[in-house]
């Protein structure tokens, strides 16, 4: 029995080596932990318990047989993270650099069926080359096996993916079809294809982190939803996010104990919104103020700041928040910010997070540039997305509430459950001036008789009293109570049924 024991410790420790200190050496080099190192980061400590450790790859072509190595690249298995079960893989970019073949996809699916059968988050950790080149179709095979369960996961668990290292070709898909991706400043990059093929399609030069690194996807392609210094921030944000997540898309959101009390009253929220309808305030300090222990986590911070979403809690429920800027851009809805919120109200949705809209918002964006590049469409995402949304839905106008954008904003007419305006809410078609200078065009050459128009206007409709007449407010709140009033909303909300009418699947404006 003993020589049997130890036969098991040595194949163990021969699998756990991957392809050799020299190549986990380089990893560290390059500032990077390898596969294992990464799981015991992300998972509670010794809850992580590995399946399929021995698999080799069944590959003869290119001299592949006599080159096996145990685990063939990636990392698989479950664990805990803060006691909650989740499922994951990371691949192990010293085997055949991290490359999918038809084995290692395999160990990759068999953990989508269990996380999927189990109703369990699953997170990828990708540091790879891609397809396997050596095996051909059989890895183009085994990366739509993997596309497939992401697809067929979506919705019903959480699915993450970690970029820590290059992240290529046929690794890209799989992430993009997730939930949320996040990387490593300097040391990731995704692109569909390389520096060099980009060269020979295009004659463009550039370079690997100027094609698909951390800053590129985090603020310009918004492919990626945050990134991070390095390995060991990255995961331990990771177990944070975790926390906010529900295992599933019918477990209920995750409760975590409190001792922020529901009824603190803020009163510096009074004078948070400046006299000059036209000064910014930054809506994160609403956020933080309203927030169980100002924790919010937020997605895309890099993107779109003109909007701000991420995840918080009241009273120890996790919320979806959606909150326009005024910082950037007077808060303004554009195509980015709202295909950034359309996807979030969705993931919450999904899950059955409830959602937290703060609105100040002059409207959408004029122009060719956001003509042109689809403004219809891409607003009508965050339209679409809050209208089928049956998730409770609580609203504060702090501000401004414009134009159609009034309307997309979680308001009354598109199923908000309660809607609520500061004293310094302005709920009108547009802006006074605007407004005026439409109306009133034949009077334009008199200045006097249009200021006149524009304060008549402004004492008219800049104010939440004409939509609280109407009930499309269903109360104006101090700024002080926002918190007590937001809590008490949604618990008033807990039980909530509302369903949408059969369908297959509905059809948003892509
Ligand atoms: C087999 C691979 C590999 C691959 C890397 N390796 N990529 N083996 N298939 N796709 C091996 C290398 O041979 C090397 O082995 C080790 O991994 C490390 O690679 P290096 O090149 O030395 O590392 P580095 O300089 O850091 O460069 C990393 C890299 C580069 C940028 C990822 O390796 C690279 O460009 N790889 C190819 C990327 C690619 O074009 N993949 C195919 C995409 S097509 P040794 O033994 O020396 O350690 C695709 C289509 C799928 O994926 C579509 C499905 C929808």
């Amino acid at each position: 029995m003993k020589a049997v024991i130890e036969e098991l410790e040595k194949r163990r420790a021969n699998a756990r080596l991957g392809g050799g200190q020299k190549r986990i050496d380089a990893q560290h080099s390059r500032g990077k932990l390898t596969a294992r190192e990464r799981i015991e980061l992300l998972m509670d400590e010794e809850s992580f318990e590995e399946y399929d450790m021995y698999v080799e790859h069944r590959c003869v072509e290119f001299g592949m047989g006599e080159t096996k190595t145990p685990g063939d690249g990636v990392v698989t298995g479950w664990g805990t993270i803060n006691g909650r079960v989740v499922y994951v893989f990371a691949k192990d970019f010293t085997v055949f650099g991290g490359s999918l073949s038809e084995a290692h996809a395999k160990k990759i699916t068999k953990i989508q069926d269990m996380a999927l059968k189990n109703r369990a988050p699953i997170i990828g950790v990708f540091d790879a080359g891609g397809a396997r080149i050596q095996e051909g179709v059989d890895a183009l095979g085994g990366y739509g096996e993997v596309f497939q369960r992401n697809v067929m996961s979506s919705g019903v668990i959480p699915q993450i993916s970690i970029i820590m290292g290059p992240c290529a070709g046929g690794d890209v898909y799989s992430p993009a079809m997730t939930d949320f991706i996040f990387m490593v400043r300097n040391t990731s990059y995704m692109f569909v294809t390389g520096p060099d093929v980009v060269k020979t399609v295009t004659n463009e030069t550039v370079t690997a982190e100027e094609l698909g690194g951390a800053k590129v996807h985090t603020s310009k392609s918004s492919v990626a939803d945050r990134a991070y210094d390095n390995d060991v921030e990255a995961l331990l944000q990771m177990r944070r996010l975790l926390d906010f997540l529900p295992s599933n898309n019918q477990a209920g959101v995750p409760v975590l104990p409190t001792r922020d009390p529901a009824n603190r009253v803020d009163h510096s929220l009074d004078t948070l919104v400046p006299d000059n309808p036209n000064s910014p305030y930054d809506m994160r300090e609403l956020i933080a103020k309203v927030a169980d222990e100002g924790d919010f986590f937020e997605i895309q911070d890099a993107f779109a700041k003109n909007i701000v979403i991420g995840f918080a809690r009241m009273e120890g429920h996790t919320v979806g928040v959606v909150a326009n800027q005024p910082m950037i851009l007077a808060g303004v809805l554009d195509s980015d910010a709202s295909r950034k919120a359309a996807r979030f109200v969705r993931f919450c949705d999904c899950f059955e997070i409830p959602i937290v809209t703060f609105v100040d918002v002059p409207g959408f964006l004029p122009g060719t540039a956001q003509e042109y590049g689809g403004l219809i469409k891409h607003g009508a995402k965050l339209l679409f997305a809050y209208t089928e949304a049956t998730v409770p839905k609580v609203t504060v106008i702090t501000r401004k509430a414009y134009g159609g954008a009034y309307d997309v904003m979680s308001s009354k007419h598109i199923r908000g459950d309660v809607n609520y305006a500061w004293p310094t809410a302005e709920i009108a078609v547009m802006g006074a001036k605007g407004a005026v200078e439409i109306i009133y065009r034949s009077e334009l050459g008199d200045a006097d008789k249009i200021a006149e128009r524009i304060k008549e206007y402004e004492r008219r409709f800049a104010n939440p009293f004409v939509a609280a007449e109407r009930g499309y407010i269903d109360e104006v709140i101090l700024p002080r109570n926002t918190r007590i009033r937001v809590a008490r909303a949604l618990n008033m909300l807990r039980n909530k049924t509302l369903e949408n009418p059969w369908k297959k699947h509905d059809n948003i404006p892509l």
